[in-house]
This record gives structure tokens, sequence and C-alpha cells, in this order.
């Protein structure tokens, strides 16, 4: 062990020897309150999992994106941050910026603890473009009697395009909890993106939970300074608990474009999402937003939660959304949680990291979003490779692809044909159980088929992403899998096995997968219906001994009629 490891394991030991662990009560996140100070001396070279082109900062603890837009010419990117340590606390807003969403550069943090409104921490928000077109940013503060509060920040020079420096308001907090609203003060944060009713009021929503139901709260103002609560929420679910980081904007009914928050009318339709707290999971409800009434009513409503989709069937929480003017689309950033120990996320210095931005938009069915890495991710794309059709042979079949496989973008499409082989499913079970008792290593009838990214060449370390079919009440039903389990050798990491059934035609339509693997992440997409977001920790697979193959496992042929795969250039990532 390099004595740095010794130092930093000495250093975790000895203040988990002293310290209580407590489950904060405020967020969902660990308050671990002697490590959240405590850097970590890790040097950076022996750094195998840090992404090559996901967005992560030098060092140290992130989480929520925060205020996302796009601002005189440049994409701006706030983040939860932890300034002192690897895991969550001393949280301030810290800010980076890009010209493509794929290269960042990092700026001086933006919000920080400095008046009573926020001196206890500076919280999840977002970021309004106003019709003079400047922008403000309403975020959640903790107060110094630790209530949580919302706070109102506008940029110091409009016409400085980093928006380097942010004017706090002194009239805040803007709103709070009082005896007359009887909001609970650790159940009230995370504003949206505010948007303009034709009445000229601004409406923002909060996450809010009262008894057991989860609420996005919703106020209004003229002038963004002076907000009303409106006397019902936007929308609420009974049992649901701490709604976090709601997101609330409009989608078009037939078209991949994206509408400006505050568009509205025919051919309009709406979503809200939210981060429920006590699944860590985002939710996204697609409906109708009757603006006479204010209220949010969704063609599927969170009660009954198995029917509604997520936009991640993996690590992926506290996501917000965009409008990008300039590409006229909708573009959706999201937090990825390590699945490592805190030891681990302490030696190595640092822990999460975001998503690729997606474009998303309303399928033509109307019933569901589609995802879809932004296109400037593909300028990474090097050393291609294409395979003409190819016959994956039932049984065990593996054929390796070459590329380099610690950082690649993989594009493929399946043609299974042979529908009597494939298993019968009797009796509807949650997927994610299902994949995890379906592992890659079952045999099975039509499928399983997919990738087996960082592979080692033995096999003894891979992550499986992947299809099977099943027949279920005379139909096709497809299974998507992500399984970690042996993902990595050290076992002391979350190796949980994520799956989702896809709502896809296999006879009508080939099964598309694609998948971005960088370092410790995989991120793959389902027909760009149904995505699942990975943390990968190998132990063997690493450098060039991480492989990619593409493999069968059925009983019946499978027919790879495209696959794609490129190695991935190293972003300028902070
Ligand atoms: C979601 C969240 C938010 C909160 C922030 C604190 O991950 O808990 O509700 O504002 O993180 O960092």
């Amino acid at each position: 062990m390099a004595v740095y490891q010794i130092r930093v394991f000495a250093i975790f030991y000895y203040i988990l020897g002293h310290c209580v662990f407590i489950n904060n009560i405020e967020a969902t996140h660990q308050l671990y309150r002697n490590l959240q100070s405590v850097s970590s001396s890790s040097s950076s070279s022996n750094q195998p999992y840090r992404t090559a082109y996901h967005f992560q900062p030098p060092k140290n603890w992130i989480n929520d994106p925060n205020g996302p837009m796009r601002y005189k010419g440049l994409y701006h990117l706030f983040y939860q941050y932890n300034p002192k340590g690897s895991v969550w606390g001393n949280i301030v807003w810290a800010h980076s910026v890009s010209n493509d969403l794929v290269n960042w550069t990092p700026l001086d943090l933006a919000i920080y603890p400095s008046q009573p409104s926020d001196i206890n921490g500076c919280w999840s928000g977002s970021a309004t473009i106003l019709p003079n077109g400047k922008p403000a940013i309403l975020y959640t503060g903790i107060d110094s009697n630790n209530q949580q509060v919302q706070n109102l920040a506008l940029p110091k020079n409009a016409s400085d395009p980093f928006l380097s420096e942010w004017v706090k308001n002194p009239k805040n907090p803007l709103m709070a909890p009082t005896t007359a609203n009887k909001i609970n003060s650790s159940l009230f944060r995370d504003p949206t993106t505010a948007w303009l009713g034709k009445d000229g009021y601004y409406r923002v929503l909060i996450g809010n939970q009262k008894e057991t139901t989860g609420r996005a709260l919703l106020y209004r103002s003229k002038d963004f300074v002076n907000w009303v609560e409106a006397k019902h929420p936007l929308y609420s679910a009974k049992g649901t608990g701490m709604w976090e980081c709601p997101d609330f904007f409009p989608v078009l009914s037939k078209s991949m474009s994206g509408i400006d928050t505050s568009v509205n009318g025919p051919n309009v339709r709406h979503v809200l999402k939210v981060s429920l707290g006590s699944k860590l999971h985002d939710y996204y409800m697609i409906g109708s937003y009757d603006v006479k009434k204010d209220k949010f009513l969704p063609d599927t409503g969170l009660q009954s939660i198995e029917s509604v989709s997520r936009y991640d069937y993996g690590k992926y929480y506290a996501s917000k959304t965009f409008y990008d003017d300039a590409k006229k689309r909708r573009v959706l950033l999201g937090w990825v949680n390590e699945s490592s120990s805190v030891a681990d996320d302490i030696k190595k210095g640092w822990s999460g990291i975001h998503a690729i931005p997606r474009a998303i938009w309303l399928h033509k069915s109307g019933k569901q979003l589609v995802q879809w890495p932004v296109v400037e991710i593909e300028r990474l794309r090097a050393n291609p490779i294409s395979w003409p059709i190819k016959v994956l042979k039932a049984g065990r079949h593996l054929q390796g692809t070459g590329v380099t496989a610690a950082q690649a973008d993989v594009e493929v499409s399946f043609e299974a044909k042979e529908f009597e082989k494939a298993e019968v499913l009797e009796n509807w079970m949650d997927p994610q159980v299902l994949c995890s008792k379906k592992g890659a290593s079952v045999k099975g009838g039509l499928g399983p088929f997919g990738l087996l990214a960082f592979a080692s060449k033995d096999l003894k370390e891979y992550t499986a992403v992947f299809f099977r079919i099943f027949k279920h009440q005379h139909k096709p039903l497809v299974l998507f899998c992500s399984d970690q389990s042996r993902s990595s050798l050290n076992n002391i990491n979350d190796l949980t096995t994520y799956g989702t059934f896809l709502d896809a035609d296999p006879y009508q339509k080939n099964l598309s997968l694609r998948s971005l693997i960088d370092h410790s992440v995989v991120e793959s997409f389902g027909e760009g219906k149904a995505v699942i977001t990975s943390r990968v920790y190998r132990t063997l697979a690493i450098n060039d001994e991480a492989h990619l193959y593409a493999f069968n496992y059925g009983a019946a042929d499978v027919k790879i009629t495209r696959l794609n795969a490129w190695s991935m250039k190293k972003a300028q990532i902070n």
C-alpha cells in the first residue's frame, strides 16, 4: 500500500471511531460531520476511475446541476459542490462554462454563504432568463436558524458573458416558512426555472412535503422579488414523501424541437419531473397544464408510481433541463453519484460526476420522452470501427469489437426473429428484479444479447448491457438490463443490477442500443426510450485490459445489423 493510502486510511478510521454517523434530516444526503472538511492527499497519478469526457471537477464532492442556461453564446453550469472534501457538506455553487456542453472551463465559485439567509449553505436552484434578456437565479439558502428559504441572486455585470459575480438581493429570503403558511422548514427547497403567464405573473415551483404528501408548491410574482404562495400546489401526491429538484417544462406534441419554459398553446404538453427523496430516482409525468386553475393534470399520476417513467433506471438524480435557444432544443443534465464506499471516495479525493447532457423531446406516441446524448459529444469520436452484418450464433457467442474500451461510444442494432424461442413470462415482475435474477450469464431463449463493457480477457470482470425478449400475454416484452454484478472484484462497491421494460416491438424494428463508456461509468440508451447509467469500478479490466464484446447467450441466433464504435478523445473538463 502506498504511503498516502495508509495515511488516508488511518485518518478515515480514526474519524470513523470518533464520530456518530447521523442521517441528515434536511437533505437526502448523508451528513458525515467530521468528514465533510477532510481533504484527500491522494496523488492524481493513480486514478483509474476519473472520467475523460463526463463532467467532474478536479477534486471533491459534487451533486446536483444547478441553474444551467445559455447566455451570450456560452453555456453555464453551476453545481452543488463541497470545496473542502469528498463527502457531502459545506455546500456552495461552483461554476463552469462551455461553448459546446462537452469541454468545460472552471470559474470562481458563484454563490456561497454570505448573508443570514444562506449562511449555512447554498443549495439547489435554477436560472431564469428574464424578458430583458438578463438571468436571475433563485436558490435555496440554509439560514442562520437552519431553515430552508428561497433567495434571489442577479449578475453583478450582465454584460459579462462569464457571469462571474453574483449579487444577492438585500430582501432575501423572498420565500420562507412561517407560522402562517405552516411549511416545514426542513422540507422546502429547490426552486425551478420560473415561467411567465399571460397575466404578467411569474410562477415558480418549490419542492415540499406535508405529512406524507409530496408537493410542488406554486409561488407567483409580478417583479421576481415579491412572491406570494398560491392557494394550491401545482400538483401533489399522497404517500410520495419529499420532492426534491422539481422541473416543469413544455414539450411540443409532434416535434423534436424544444421550446422556452414560458411557451404554451396548442400542440404543447407539459412535463413535471420530481426527484423522489425516498427512492433517489427522477420520475417524470406528461400531462396538461390548466393555466386557469394553475394546476398540472398528469396523464398518469405519481400515486401509480409503478406506471410512471423515470429518466434513468440506473444511478441518476436531481436532474434539471434548460431551453437552448441556439439549437432550439431542451437539454437535460443530471447527477450520477458514486457506487463506491465513503472510504474509497475519500481515498480517491472526489465523488460524483454529471451524465452527458441529453437532448429531450416527446416521443411521437405522446406517452414518453426520448433522450439522446447531445450531438456535440460526437466530436470526440475517433478511430471508427464499423461491422458488416454479423450473426451472433445461439449458445455462448462472444465477439470482440477492438475499440479502446475505457473511453468509447458504441451504437449497435440487433435483429431477433425466432419469437417461438422466447421464454414465456407468465406473471409480470419488477423488471429490475427480473434483470438481477436473469443476469447476463443466465442463458435464455431470445437473449440475453448485448454488449459486455469493461471486460477483462478472462471474463472475471465485465459490465453487461443487454436485452432479453419474453413472450408475455402472447406479445413480445423487451427487458433492458445493465448487470453490474461482475463489474468489479471489489464487492464493497454497490453492484446492484438495474433494468426496465422497453416499450418496443422487436418484430417491427430492430432493437438499438448505444453505450457511452467512460472509465467508471456506462450510460446506455435503449432506443432512446429508456436509459440506464451505472458506475463501475473495475480492478482487472484496466487500460489495455478493458475489452468490449458483443454477446449472445440465448437459444436463438441474433443478427447484428449495425455496429459502429469509436474510441473517445478526452474532453477538456475543468
Ligand atoms: C438533491 C438535494 C437537494 C438539495 C441539495 C443539497 O440532491 O438534496 O434537494 O437542495 O441536494 O445539496
